[in-house]
């Protein structure tokens, strides 16, 4: 008799767990990519072609992982990416992905579209440090309500993601014919559609306004009194606009081989934006970081932290707010062991020559 599953040991054991609970739909949604899927296969392969350079007799005793972003301690150098639908995953959905953020000690970014009210999520795990993803949509009523519940709530800063101005070409959708299952409701989505059943991902991505320019990010920036950063820069003469426009911070990021396929991997885009834009503003990254190995990589080639997104879908939907934590809590042990072997204390202490 075979037993029940055996548990898993890192982050890449967590997708086949859970692929037959979740419908083909959902799951396509989940982990599919655009087009040819080439991006979402080089954000991983990317991390693999890079080599770390240890140095040794290097005191690493006193290990840590913790740091900070945008000025918030974090106790490890990931923060929760904005995931849509997460209730799709598991019921617990982004109020428990917001308890296990803060159970971690990192930050966690709710999606505009997201299974709760960014209020829900606040009150989730109330006081932990959290950012509110923003898509600018055409309805700029639904938009402003959307924000101005996340400064209510204390939301610590604003992620405006820009490479979207409508949905990749998600082939695993069309053949499932993916849409929003009936009893899964997006509070934004539905505060501007009338509802969110039903709808498929080109279906709410319509909503978004694809005019914007960084005017219009300047004049975000201006009416909100959080730091801005923006999500989904690839080239490093955006990083350097966005900071002329008021970012804080940008995230180097192809949204997870979900939009244009064929752009570079993320870890691949990171070090000439970081060159462009180093020490003005913070550099976060994301896309295929699977690995504590992964994160030491990023942090060598000039981000401050990393976003993992995919992972931690994974994690919720094989054990809720539980399994979203052994994720994080798996990627920190993996961090401070890494750490050591590398000849590094801290995430601070990662320098260009630790990478080759
Ligand atoms: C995303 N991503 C995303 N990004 C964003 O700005 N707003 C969103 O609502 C979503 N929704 C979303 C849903 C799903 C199912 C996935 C897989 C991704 C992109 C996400 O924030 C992040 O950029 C990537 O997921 C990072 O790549 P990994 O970690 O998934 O490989
Ligand atoms: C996606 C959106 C929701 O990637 O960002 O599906």
């Amino acid at each position: 008799m075979s037993g029940a599953a055996p548990a898993p040991v890192c982050l890449r054991d967590l997708e086949p767990l859970v692929a037959d609970r979740l419908e083909a739909g959902p799951l396509g949604y989940f982990a599919g990519g655009a087009g040819d899927e080439r991006t979402l296969a080089d954000n991983e392969a990317a991390f693999a072609r890079r080599r770390l350079l240890p140095r040794v007799l290097v005191d690493v005793e006193g290990v840590t992982t913790r740091t900070t972003v945008l000025g918030t301690e974090i106790a490890l150098p990931v923060i929760v990416a904005p995931v849509a639908l997460q209730k799709m995953a598991h019921p617990d959905g982004e109020p428990g992905m917001a308890r296990a953020a803060a159970g971690a000690g990192t930050v966690m970014t709710v999606s505009t579209l997201a299974t709760a009210t960014p209020r829900e999520v606040a009150e989730a795990a109330p006081g932990a440090p959290r950012w509110f993803q923003l898509y600018v949509l055409k309805d700029r009523a639904v938009t402003h309500a959307l924000v101005d519940e996340a400064v209510d709530c204390g939301y610590d800063a604003l992620v405006v993601t820009v490479d979207a101005p409508r949905a990749g070409r998600r082939e695993r959708d069309l053949r499932t014919g993916f849409a929003v299952p009936p009893g899964i409701d997006m509070p934004g989505v539905s505060a501007a559609a009338g509802h969110s059943a039903g709808l498929t991902p080109a279906g709410f991505f319509s909503l978004v306004d694809p005019s914007l320019t960084w005017k219009d990010l300047e004049r975000l920036v201006d009416a909100v009194e959080l730091p801005v950063l923006v999500k989904g820069i690839h080239a490093p003469a955006d990083a350097r606009l966005a900071i002329q426009h008021g970012a804080a911070g940008v995230v180097v990021s192809n949204h997870g081989g979900r939009q244009l396929d064929g752009v570079p991997a993320g870890i691949d885009l990171l070090e000439p934006v970081a060159q462009e834009v180093a020490g003005e503003v913070e550099v976060l990254v994301d896309g295929g970081v699977r690995r504590g190995s992964d994160v030491l990589k990023a942090l060598a080639l000039g981000a401050r932290a990393v976003l993992v997104g995919r992972p931690l879908l994974w994690g919720l939907a094989w054990d809720g707010e539980a399994g979203a934590r052994w994720v994080l809590e798996t990627l920190r042990a993996e961090i401070e062991l890494d750490l050591m072997l590398l000849g590094a204390a801290a995430p601070g202490a990662v320098s260009r020559a630790h990478v080759l």
